[in-house]
């Protein structure tokens, strides 16, 4: 089903219901939404197509308003399958659309897929009449892939942002922000956020500055996921700057993993005593918590606590790969603190340190190494460290 959006504008995009984890790897209870967006002027321009098993119920919301054969333009803002799934689809019924798109973009057309359509790449800031409306091309590097733009359409002043601003939830025929509940749209915008954007929150922060420079007016922001806000732009625009900067929340976060209850136990001692000093906890068990919940409760933490048991002499698996994921998105530098447990010869904290200190984190003193059960001691360096986290979230 399509909706307007303003005269000569749709909404052309799909629910998906059906996926249970998001590039297979979060959870998205309340499905997603691959948002396209139907131009219709003296030319025809579709924005951004749909995941590809969801070409044929995008083709029939396109040919609830015109016949697709006759697009002239297909405009991929992101090469990414979500939003480019169904180009061989749309190709193979209008073979001679010119698709356009970043000279980066172009390469990565040719790698993924086989399609004989004509190009056009679009320097930053080109435009392309349409007949009574123009669109502009804003190169958005890195918001999501280097490859990335963004396409406004000038006299409608409907920004078409791609990932950037975009969210988890599909929209169930609400496509507004004046028609959801906002409370949802921003814990699934953050969960979308932390999860898929986290590495580049400085291309956020260009990102923003660039659209704020260039001065243009914006009546919409229409991302390829999530809702279309038209009631309050820069809503989401705000909250995209504040969840990239670089300034951190006052919140210690524990992220652990627990064979047997030693480790369970030492973060529940760390738990108790930053409580008791009025530090605001949030924890999580790497083997009961969604990772992508794992995440947003860490990116922004002021400090981060990780404990772990010592598996085969590594960090326990699961422990390890919430690790990898402070490395592989890049999480802003901040204290961390360790903690955890071996039965004889340790290795988990130790190799866990020392990728944190590779990677340039400042891991904190004391580092808590217990030997099975904590006793008097290593809980006395357990306070030590809640009274260290306190200091720093001062
Ligand atoms: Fe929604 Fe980066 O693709």
């Amino acid at each position: 089903m399509h909706r307007e959006i303003t005269k000569g504008v749709y909404y052309v995009g799909v629910d998906d219901h059906h996926t249970e984890l998001f590039e297979n790897l979060w959870k998205i209870p309340f499905g997603v939404s691959y948002n396209s967006y139907l131009i219709v002027d003296e030319k025809i321009a579709v924005v951004d197509t749909v995941k590809g098993p969801w070409a044929d119920e995008w083709l029939n919301n396109i040919k609830e308003i015109v016949d697709p054969s006759k697009i002239d333009y297909i405009i991929l803002n992101h090469m990414e399958p979500d939003h480019t799934g169904s180009l061989p689809d749309i190709t193979a019924i209008a073979p001679n659309a010119i698709i356009i798109y970043t000279p980066f973009a172009s390469k990565m057309r040719y790698s993924f897929y086989d399609v004989p359509n004509p190009e056009k790449t679009v320097a930053d800031l080109e435009e392309l009449s349409l007949g009574s409306k123009t669109l502009k091309f804003v190169h958005a590097k890195f918001l999501h892939w280097p490859e990335t733009m963004m396409t406004y359409i000038v006299e409608d002043e409907v920004l078409l942002t791609c990932d950037a601003f975009g969210a988890f939830g599909a929209l169930n025929g609400k496509h507004f922000d004046d028609e959801i509940k906002m409370e949802l749209v921003e814990k699934e915008s953050w969960r979308y956020v932390s999860a898929i954007i986290t590495s580049y929150f400085k291309f956020v922060q260009a990102g923003i500055q660039k659209v704020k420079d260039l001065g243009i007016g914006i009546k919409f922001i229409a991302p390829s996921h999530g809702p279309i806000y038209r009631k309050d732009p820069m809503w989401i625009v705000q909250k995209y700057a504040e969840w990239s900067s670089p300034e951190l929340e006052k919140y210690c976060t524990i992220v652990y993993g627990t064979m047997y209850g030693f480790t369970h136990r030492a973060a529940m001692t760390l738990k108790k005593e930053l409580t008791e000093l009025g530090v605001e906890v949030r924890l999580h068990n790497v083997s009961y918590s969604d990772m992508s919940k794992v995440i947003a409760d860490s990116v922004r933490a002021g400090v981060l606590a990780i404990g772990t048991p010592t598996y085969d002499a590594f960090p326990y698996p699961k422990v390890w790969g919430f690790v990898n994921e402070v490395e592989g998105k890049r999480f802003p530098k901040r204290p961390i603190a360790l903690f955890g447990t071996y039965g004889w010869g340790g290795g988990g904290v130790k190799k866990l340190k020392e990728q944190l200190e590779r990677c340039n984190y400042e891991v904190m003193e004391p580092v808590v190494r217990v030997r099975g059960k904590a006793r008097e001691e290593e809980k006395g360096q357990l306070k030590e460290l809640a009274n260290a986290i306190a200091d720093v979230l001062k």
